[in-house]
């Protein structure tokens, strides 16, 4: 088969498309063939060895997608060859071969199934950063109806906390620099979009809260703008911090916590066992469900123009960023 092998930490350009042997399923493991996979910003971390996990080189990243199955491991009972299977969750291009393949093994455990009216581009799309807003949104336990605050709302996991966000029954503001996107993300259920290299954009989100706060950041970006951040949260306010793409935070003043009582928590979807991250996703489903949500797809590139889709997923998508494993 046909895979996208990393043969060093040193970046997404030691990506290249090489034949290997087909993979084999061990006891508990099924082997589907790819049809699409989806690219985050986690395994251009990990290829460029800023990622806590360190494969076996080479690697092959990739951590959610779907496909077929086309042969099972010994004990494997409840999937059969030819069911689709959306990946869920687990080690799949973390510490073994991930979904930039024509074929992968792995546990039955991470696979499930998408909704029938989703299209198989839209069920590749989400697992990973559903199934991450969510986290960001429900570890705080039940929240009334809130003010959520979204930080780099255009891209896989902003999309995905509008989306759960609004069937939460919560106000979502989103932050988007530019304004190509604010039509998009207020079509997307932002109930107002502020572009965050504006100097005066926490007097705008002030102004429209009419002197309510807001009662949870979800974070994407990090950086210079984390601190805004935090000084729009209101007395017990609370920060998920999701990502970094703007880099670390300088110069962060603590006394920003003390009188408002605020609070950070780090979200990590990887930290879910595989039986909550299924429990997850049924949740994620239902909630989709009640106001017809379905995943955003951006952009799908062929299987052979990977480091082209790594670029545009880099330009600040909206939505998801696919491979098409099957389309040379
Ligand atoms: N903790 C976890 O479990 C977990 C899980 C998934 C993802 N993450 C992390 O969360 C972050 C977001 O992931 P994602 O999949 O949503 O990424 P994404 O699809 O690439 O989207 C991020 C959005 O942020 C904005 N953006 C991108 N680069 C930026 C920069 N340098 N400065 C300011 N804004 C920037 C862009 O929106 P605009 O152009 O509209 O501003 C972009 O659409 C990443 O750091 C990712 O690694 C963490």
């Amino acid at each position: 088969m046909k895979a996208w092998l990393l043969d060093s930490l040193d970046g997404l350009g030691r990506l290249q498309l090489s034949d290997v042997p087909d993979p084999v399923p061990a006891e508990g493991e099924v082997v589907l063939a790819v049809h699409f996979a989806a690219l985050n910003p986690a395994d251009r971390y990990l290829a460029e060895g800023q990622y806590p996990a360190r494969p076996p080189l080479p690697h092959v990243l990739g951590r959610d997608g779907i496909g077929t199955v086309v042969a099972l491991g010994p004990g494997v009972t409840d999937v059969k060859v030819g069911d689709r299977k959306t990946i869920l969750r687990g080690e799949s291009g973390v510490s073994r071969w991930g979904a930039f393949a024509e074929r992968l093994a792995v546990n039955v455990e991470s696979l499930v199934d998408a909704p029938a009216d989703w299209t198989e581009q839209q069920a590749a799309a989400a697992p990973l950063v559903y199934v991450t807003a969510y986290q960001a949104l429900t570890q705080w336990g039940d929240l009334p109806p809130s003010v959520v605050l979204v930080t780099g709302a255009s891209g896989g996991v902003g999309v995905a906390s509008l989306h759960l966000g609004t069937a939460l029954g919560h106000t979502m503001l989103a932050l988007s620099r530019g304004d190509s996107k604010r039509d998009a993300l207020l079509g997307l259920g932002a109930a107002a979009v502020f572009n965050p290299d504006s100097p005066t954009w926490r007097k705008q989100v002030k102004e429209f809260l009419k002197g309510r706060r807001v009662d949870l950041a979800i974070d994407n970006i990090g950086g210079p703008l984390f601190s805004q951040v935090i000084d729009t949260l209101g007395e017990w306010g609370k920060a998920s911090v999701v990502g970094r793409l703007a880099g670390p935070v300088p110069q962060f003043n603590t006394a920003a916590l003390f009188f408002r009582r605020i609070r950070i928590g780090g979200v990590a979807g990887g930290s879910y066992t595989a039986a909550e991250s299924r429990t997850a996703w049924q949740s994620i489903i239902g909630l989709l469900a009640r106001t017809g949500a379905k995943p955003v797809i951006d952009s799908v590139f062929p299987f052979d123009r990977l480091l082209p889709a790594f670029d545009r997923l880099a330009q600040g998508p909206i939505g998801k960023v696919l491979l098409d494993v099957t389309a040379k």
